[in-house]
């Protein structure tokens, strides 16, 4: 999740690059592993650009200031492929004498295969970067037409994956193409002067007036106008509209808060970190892999290490792991295992989960797993933190910076890599079920849209928050990868609303637990699919009638066409049916938007509750 900005207008006062970097402070939140900006100028493409914050550039920009200009694209980037290096930064260049500047939010899929074409006809790379291929495509398409719009319709036909891109060229000043395909690009429209941005973020300083782009669009802005076209070359229409909110509110994408915007991202979080885990056999690929497959397929038992919200995508990736690969998965709590006397040997994969990678507790596990000869592999967030560096392999999610202390969106993507780490396993050791993985990713491809369905369904959740703002304990429960979703639904009460909230395995009430349950407790229930086996459904129904015989308020989770759960349920919370392994991602949506909204009505902060820090850097 990267931001990006463009502009064209008058060439007064270095306007272009002030507008620019100004939407770079205000998009910083998208991502900071680097920015960097390109201007037409007199002269030709003038650019700079550095790792590390917007501040970084900024210093570059004063110590070697560039010209002015009336055309301008910025970027401020979150790393996905290449690390985040000076070399890696946005923009890229393309076409003869590198006369395009090209920058981009998104993955491109098939850029390796792409690049294979280019380097065979002598192209010569810069970066390990997806971008850079697109640049030398549109380069080079705007040496043989001349046009910039005409090159990047010609250059999107062939390109897979999600991606927005911006692009401007010295024998094109005055123009600024950008394109968009299942990533965002709003257009600004001023006077005189029209902008681009990833979203209003980017102008709202200069502009309320917005237009919506379709899927699949091309906008080619001038100081004077704009023009839409579809992918397929007929010219199409934006919306119109007025952008309402303040400058802060904006970067929240209209959200009161940063934790319901990250809810509402979740779909993105789970399709971007499904993006381009396939290779051009259809074969699973991790991200960056310093370890041989022999390695891997010696590997005879897995230990997840993680805190907190990962530890629970971790105890998903044990039921999914261990189903699809057929390996022994155990999970620790990285603090727990470090300084407990851990069974790991170099038959041993450790699996390290953490969204900021660094947290100090994971960190110290897989160091201490390292040095026990254990083969490790991180699934992160981040790149180029410190928990990846450390690890022989990572898998990154693609959730973007997760701002509220509390997680929501990291969490999924967790999850989502977690299957696909089991499923490239299961595939690596060729098990019973490595011919299924094709078929589950197609699964997978079908939850960011179940998700943004469930997301429309959330008043009734919102209202039973409202309702329950008195509430002082709430149980949660579920069954085989229902549970720790129990336990992660009573994390977030926990953690946003300060009310006692505990998750249990619902087989487990039954050994003390239920002791809790007196007239009116309101107790969370997550019932598995009905095609689950082992009639885990029917057990789960059973649990419901005990508590609710006991006078439980039964607040029941299930997929749509579940009838058997009515009678005994209190509340019934529809989720969209999904495999039973997938459930998970959607389960959890209205724990996390029941305890956001009872953090509200309590009149809490939701995004940095009391005595969190975001990122625990300390053991
Ligand atoms: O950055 P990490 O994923 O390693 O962080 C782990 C936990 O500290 C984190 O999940 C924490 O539990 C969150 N506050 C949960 O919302």
């Amino acid at each position: 999740m990267c931001g990006i900005v463009g502009y064209v207008g008058p060439n007064v006062d270095e306007k272009a690059l002030t507008v620019v970097m100004e939407g770079l402070a205000r998009l910083e939140y998208r991502g900071y592993d680097s920015a960097g900006v390109a201007l037409v100028t007199e002269d030709g493409i003038e650019a700079e650009k550095r790792a590390g914050k917007l501040e970084n550039l900024r210093s570059a920009l004063d110590a070697h200031p560039l010209d002015g200009s009336r055309t301008a694209i910025g970027h401020t980037r979150w790393a996905t492929h290449g690390g985040p290096t000076d070399g890696n930064a946005h923009p890229h260049r393309g076409g003869q004498d590198d006369k395009l500047a090209l920058i981009h939010n998104g993955i491109i899929e098939n850029f390796h295969s792409l690049k294979k074409g280019l380097l065979a006809a002598g192209a010569q790379f810069q970066s390990e970067t997806d971008t850079e291929v697109a640049a030398k495509l549109v380069g080079a398409e705007f040496d043989k037409t001349g046009d910039l719009t005409t090159a990047m319709l010609n250059v999107v036909q062939q390109l897979e994956g999600a991606f927005t891109l911006l692009a401007i060229h010295a024998d094109q000043p005055g123009v600024v193409v950008g394109a968009r395909r299942n990533s965002p690009l709003v257009v600004g429209l001023g006077d005189g002067e029209n902008f681009l941005g990833s979203d209003v973020a980017a102008f709202i300083g200069y502009t309320r007036q917005a237009l919506e782009l379709g899927q699949d669009q091309i906008v080619t802005i001038t100081p004077d106008g704009y023009s839409v076209m579809g992918f397929d070359g007929r010219p199409a229409e934006g919306t119109h509209y007025e952008v309402t909110w303040d400058a802060a509110a904006a970067e929240r994408g209209g959200y009161a808060t940063f934790m319901e915007k990250e809810i509402n991202d979740q779909p993105h979080a789970v399709a971007d970190t499904l993006l381009g885990r396939t290779d051009e056999s259809g074969a699973l690929v991790l991200d960056e892999v310093r370890i041989s497959e022999e390695q891997l397929r010696a590997v005879d038992k897995i230990t997840v290490v993680a805190c907190g919200t990962a530890a629970y995508a971790g105890m998903v990736a044990k039921y999914a792991i261990e189903h699809w690969a057929r390996i022994p998965v155990e999970v620790a709590l990285a603090h727990e295992f470090r300084y407990a006397d851990p069974v790991v040997d170099e038959r041993t994969l450790v699996v390290s989960i953490s969204q900021s990678g660094e947290t100090m507790d994971t960190l110290m596990a897989v160091k201490h797993a390292r040095e026990l000869g254990a083969v490790t592999v991180s699934i992160c967030n981040t790149h180029g933190s410190t928990i990846p560096r450390e690890s022989d392999a990572v898998l990154y999610t693609h959730a973007g910076p997760e701002i509220a202390v509390a997680s929501t969106k990291a969490f999924l993507a967790q999850i989502t890599a977690a299957y696909i780490l089991g499923l490239y396993l299961a595939q690596l050791r060729g098990g019973s079920y490595a011919e299924d993985a094709q078929a589950v990713m197609r699964d997978l491809a079908d939850m960011p849209a179940k998700i943004q369905d469930l997301l429309g369904r959330m008043d009734r959740v919102k209202e039973m928050a409202e309702f329950m703002a008195d509430t002082r304990s709430v149980l949660f429960l579920g069954r085989n990868v229902g549970y720790p979703v129990a336990m992660e639904g009573a994390l977030k009460l926990k953690e946003l609303a300060y009310i006692h909230a505990e998750g249990f395995a619902a087989g487990e009430l039954k050994h003390g637990p239920i002791a809790l349950i007196d007239a009116g407790q309101p107790v969370f229930v997550i019932v598995p699919s009905p095609d689950t086996p082992h009639d885990l459904h029917k057990k789960v129904v059973s649990n419901i009638q005990e508590i609710r015989a006991r006078g439980a308020r039964t607040l029941v989770i299930a997929h749509d066409g579940d009838e058997d759960v009515e009678p005994f349920a209190s509340e019934v919370i529809r989720i969209p049916a999904c495999p039973p392994m997938l459930a998970p991602l959607l389960a959890i949506v209205p724990l996390q938007v029941f305890a956001l909204q009872l953090s509200t009505a309590k009149g809490l902060d939701v995004d940095q509750p009391r005595n969190l820090a975001k990122s625990v850097t300390v053991e």
